[in-house]
């Protein structure tokens, strides 16, 4: 393909993870027809990110015209519609969406179609003035067909080109008006050579394959055509015709077209022989805790750089803050004891979508760390630009490294869990204690509380915590797959434990009830019988974790004998040697003893295993439960 575009060749290999936010786009323009593509292969990649309804639009070359199908529900019925029709083209625009503006219905899902039929667009984002906008254009005449913040966008692009009479010119006018993410792709009558693009907020690159452009909300949707990719700069336009990009930011400046060559394997963004994502991601776990540790490892003293810290700064520190939302909230729980405990660094965690109502007190030589898997959640993001306003150097752990939250941090360490594709939260979850535990070992280290071998030793724990995860689950797989059934005809299931396994038990609730839709309810295990023993009947299993401690797993008897007193079915996770407590349980999954604060690791791959299952005997649509999506970036 010859490429007639100003290329900055950046040569950068890394291990890709999504950057993802609800809603998915894809786009091509090029040599080939590409509806069967769109729809049988990119999209199917980004559905995970939101799955409430479903659109198509091509420049058709039967018609000669723009045409639009779109459909509520899963993406399969809008294929069973657009794998019917004749239509197809060489330039073509796909959404999947996650509603926010208005319900799942057909008329509120994307490609959206301005008034004067001109220009069709797909979204992905929140736009903050949509009503005061949409109020000025119904003003002018301008009919609206949809209760969504895409039409708005939709129509005001529309009327900004035909205004200008130029399409840069228009396109600029246009988002220059708009406030929050807007980034979309659009199809203009006019222009059939072109797909029109605009990157505000959410992520959106382009691929330079063989057989045209591919555009897409994220690069797992082409990465088998091609890893040459463009990574479109925040508040950017571009043009994109077959064989060139013309880019500029919102000055009208053009800007150059940095290609950067991302590999990705197959094997990471396909199924393989598992049924589920959920499954295949439980077991990777293992090779990504393993790999998570290496590149640690392997960082050296760089690791402070990219934290953004000195050395001096470190050993300074005088206190941690941890943040995040749902899995990663708990992962910071989690957290919280491994800095305490291994770095003696006060910590407080912060639950990112309720911090804000609270007052804040800075305190000096603090490090603020944003836990996230997308890098994308909104909760999260606010709570970093709100610590950033109050002078706090925050940092990032994500999976993600061309987030926002990588862009708007002080720095960042990353996960390398590769992508997570289903919803439900897995490796991410268990590479972030990984990430944690050797966070606190290192700050430790050079604050002179631990010597190298101690630091060596951490990495090797984890390395066999991983192991135990992983062996563990093929050790009680039979046991639960044959259980499940049992387990699945409750209408509740309550989590218990302490210390660390308390908020673990707030993790293993969470995963039996996104995917299972059976409510359950994670608690502290002493609290018990301040209230909540009312509630445990023959009709509500327990699930105990217990703890290696000796006194709290004392403790943890207690809890479970009050359980069996009330007739209460008790399912535990123990250690080896925990008799007492293997006595007085209906069912017990034993796991090998690991480093103490490990625990919880440990236990990882039976908890999911377990979650998974019931969902699975359910018949739940286990990687994309309903109304979920991957990344939530509203707030
Ligand atoms: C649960 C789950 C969610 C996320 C939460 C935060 O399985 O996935 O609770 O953990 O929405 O997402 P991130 O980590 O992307 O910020």
């Amino acid at each position: 393909m010859k490429v007639r575009f100003f290329i900055i060749v950046l040569l950068f290999t890394c291990f890709y993870s999504p950057i993802i936010n609800p809603c998915s786009i894809v786009a091509f323009i090029g040599n080939v027809l590409c509806k069967v593509r769109l729809l049988t292969k990119e999209l199917p990649r980004l559905e995970y990110r939101g799955y409430d309804s479903a659109g198509f639009a091509c420049h058709d070359v039967v018609t000669n015209d723009i045409v639009v199908l779109k459909k509520p529900g899963k993406l399969d019925v809008l294929k069973e519609l657009a794998l019917k029709s004749p239509c197809d083209g060489y330039a073509a625009i796909g959404h999947t969406r996650w509603a926010t503006h208005g319900g799942a219905t057909e008329v509120n899902a994307h490609p959206h179609v301005s008034e004067d039929g001109k220009l069709v667009l797909v979204h992905n984002g929140v736009i903050e003035n949509h009503y005061q906008i949409k109020q000025q254009l119904i003003k002018q005449g301008v009919q609206f067909r949809s209760e969504t913040d895409t039409e708005v966008m939709t129509q005001l692009l529309a009327k900004c080109i035909e205004k200008a009479g130029d399409l840069k010119k228009g396109v600029l006018a246009c988002v220059k008006q708009l406030k929050g993410a807007c980034s979309c792709v659009a199809l203009h009558k006019d222009f059939p050579d072109m797909l029109i693009v605009v990157r505000q907020r959410s992520p959106l690159c382009i691929g330079l394959a063989k057989d045209g452009m591919h555009v897409a909300s994220d690069f797992l949707a082409f990465a088998d055509k091609t890893d040459t990719v463009f990574f479109m700069p925040e508040s950017s336009i571009a043009f994109v015709k077959a064989e060139s990009i013309n880019a500029f930011d919102y000055d009208g400046n053009a800007l150059p077209i940095e290609l950067k060559q991302v590999h990705l394997q197959p094997s990471a963004y396909e199924k393989l022989d598992h049924d589920h994502f959920m499954l295949k991601e439980i077991y990777e776990q293992r090779v990504a805790i393993e790999r998570t540790v290496a590149y640690y490892n392997s960082l050296g003293d760089d690791l402070w750089d990219l934290l953004g810290l000195t050395k001096e700064q470190v050993e300074n520190l005088k206190s941690m803050n941890l943040f995040g939302c749902g899995t990663s909230w708990h992962a910071a729980r989690i957290g919280q004891f491994f800095f305490e405990s291994i770095a003696d660094l006060p910590t407080a965690v912060h639950l990112a979508s309720e911090f804000r109502y609270m007052k804040f007190f800075a305190p000096k030589n603090s490090l603020f760390v944003a836990i996230s898997q997308s890098g994308e959640t909104a909760d999260t993001l606010e709570l970093i630009r709100y610590f950033k306003e109050q002078d706090a150097h925050v940092i990032t752990l994500t999976n993600s490294p061309m987030s926002s939250m990588v862009r708007e941090t002080d720095g960042h360490l990353l996960l390398k869990a590769g992508p997570e594709i289903a919803v439900a939260s897995t490796k991410a979850f268990s590479t972030q204690l990984t990430g944690l535990y050797w966070l606190a070992h290192r700050i430790a280290l050079q604050k002179g509380l631990i010597d190298e071998l101690e630091m060596r030793q951490a990495e090797h724990d984890l390395c066999y915590a991983a192991q135990v995860l992983e062996k563990t689950i093929e050790q009680y797989k039979i046991d639960i797959i044959s259980d499940a059934a049992y387990y699945a005809q409750f209408q509740r299931i309550m989590y218990l434990g302490r210390h660390v396994s308390y908020p673990f038990a707030l993790e293993g609730a969470l995963k039996l009830k996104e995917i299972s839709y059976i409510f359950a309810q994670g608690y502290p295990a002493g609290e018990l019988k301040h209230g909540s023993i009312a509630l445990i009947d023959e009709h509500t299993p327990i699930v105990l974790f217990s703890h290696q401690d000796p006194i709290i797993y004392q403790k943890l008897i207690s809890n479970a004998q009050e359980v069996k007193a009330r007739k209460g079915h008790l399912v535990s996770f123990v250690f080896e040697g925990q008799d007492e407590l293997i006595a007085l349980s209906d069912k017990v999954y034993i796991i090998p003893r690991v480093a103490p604060l490990l625990e919880p690791l440990a236990m990882t791959g039976v908890m999911q295993f377990f979650a998974y299952q019931i969902a699975l005997v359910l018949g739940r649509d286990i990687d994309k439960p309903r109304n979920l999506a991957k990344a939530v970036t509203v707030e």
